[in-house]
């Protein structure tokens, strides 16, 4: 039976907690096998940078790994056996919650498929015991749905929710096929009243059911969501200005795209060449993979750094409140 991870993020029994519970119990009714994390209750810390991870899936052809010993073993098991992942997340200031991202980064470059992908090449060709390898089940297809929780009456207060919510499942190739942006919530006491919302929940059970049940690639990662978007690859509607004439970036895909405007309208296009590259897909994040492996600067090449540091090591302590 395939299996739905419902991950909410904010209050116990709040907006969201409910809202992934709707779409977990429409699942649940599609047949399929449903596991809830209410990731507030975990505890989890901030990576630290010590990018151990990567270096020892780069350089040792093993699994890398993680020296935190803390929740994130629960997490990371529960998505590394789901087959399809469902997302939400309050808004703070206009972004996803700090617990979000503190997530995101412990995800983050360790569970990067390209990474995890070439070191169980590299390490099963050299002999190693799979066992010592990155999991297997990091390369199994998934999809995900994105859902976005905002207090505020305008939608301009939840700017940069979606395009960030990408994070949780860019590094692991997860395919989103449905998004939803919920916003004025704190004009109604309980989302629970809400119809309108809670059907679109149960849309999202609906939507990812639909998805599993497909029986090609195409049709499993079909777009869902409400809106096209103005990026035909992550369907979000920000973009960065390039300041080169009329080119534009999508920040979640790291595509190129050229802006005109027709009979008054904005346009956005993205060359077929360009999309194939977005970092949502296997061919973007192997070109940052192999951008690391090969230019990023082994340690230990610079003679004098101890000296070149001194002066800094004192300077300017550490504030203490007096
Ligand atoms: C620290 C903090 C910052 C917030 N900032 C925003 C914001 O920028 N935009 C917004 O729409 N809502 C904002 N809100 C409101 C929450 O998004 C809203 O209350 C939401 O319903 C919380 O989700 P929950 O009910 O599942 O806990 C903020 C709430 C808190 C606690």
């Amino acid at each position: 039976m395939k299996k739905v991870l419902g991950i909410a993020f904010g209050r116990k029994m709040s907006n969201t907690d409910i809202m992934v519970k709707t779409a977990l119990m429409e699942c649940e009714k599609a047949g399929l096998d449903v596991r809830y994390i209410r990731a507030d209750d975990l505890k989890i810390d901030d990576c630290t940078g010590c990018i151990s991870c990567v270096v020892g899936m780069v350089s040792g052809m093993g699994k890398g790994g993680c020296p935190i010993k803390d929740d994130m073993a629960i997490l990371d098991e529960a998505l590394m056996e789901c087959d399809a992942l469902i997302v939400a997340s309050p808004t703070y200031v206009m972004s996803p919650t700090g617990k979000f991202k503190t997530v995101c980064d412990r995800i983050g470059p360790s569970h990067d498929i390209s990474f995890r992908l070439e070191a169980r090449k590299e390490g099963l060709a050299a002999g190693k015991d799979p066992d010592k390898l990155p999991d297997e089940r990091s390369l199994k297809k998934r999809v995900g749905a994105l859902i976005s929780v905002g207090g505020a009456m305008t939608k301009n207060w939840l700017s940069f929710m979606l395009p960030t919510m990408y994070e949780i499942t860019m590094s692991m190739g997860i395919d989103v096929v449905d998004m939803y942006e919920y916003y004025g919530a704190m004009a109604w006491e309980h989302v629970v009243i809400n119809d309108e919302v809670m059907e679109r929940m149960r849309q999202v059970g609906r939507n990812i059911a639909d998805a599993l049940a497909a029986e090609s690639d195409e049709e499993r990662t079909k777009w869902r969501g409400d809106s096209e978007g103005t990026c035909p690859v992550c369907h979000c509607d920000m973009l960065t200005v390039l300041h080169d004439g009329t080119g534009v970036e999508c920040p979640v895909c790291g595509i190129r795209g050229e802006l005109a405007v027709k009979d008054g309208k904005i346009q956005v296009e993205f060359s077929e060449s360009e999309q194939k590259r977005s970092r949502l897909f296997y061919a973007g994040k192997l070109e940052h993979s192999t951008e690391i492996k090969t230019k990023a600067t082994p340690p230990g090449g610079i003679p004098n750094k101890a000296e070149l540091l001194a002066p800094y090591k004192d300077y300017a302590t550490q504030w203490k409140s007096e």
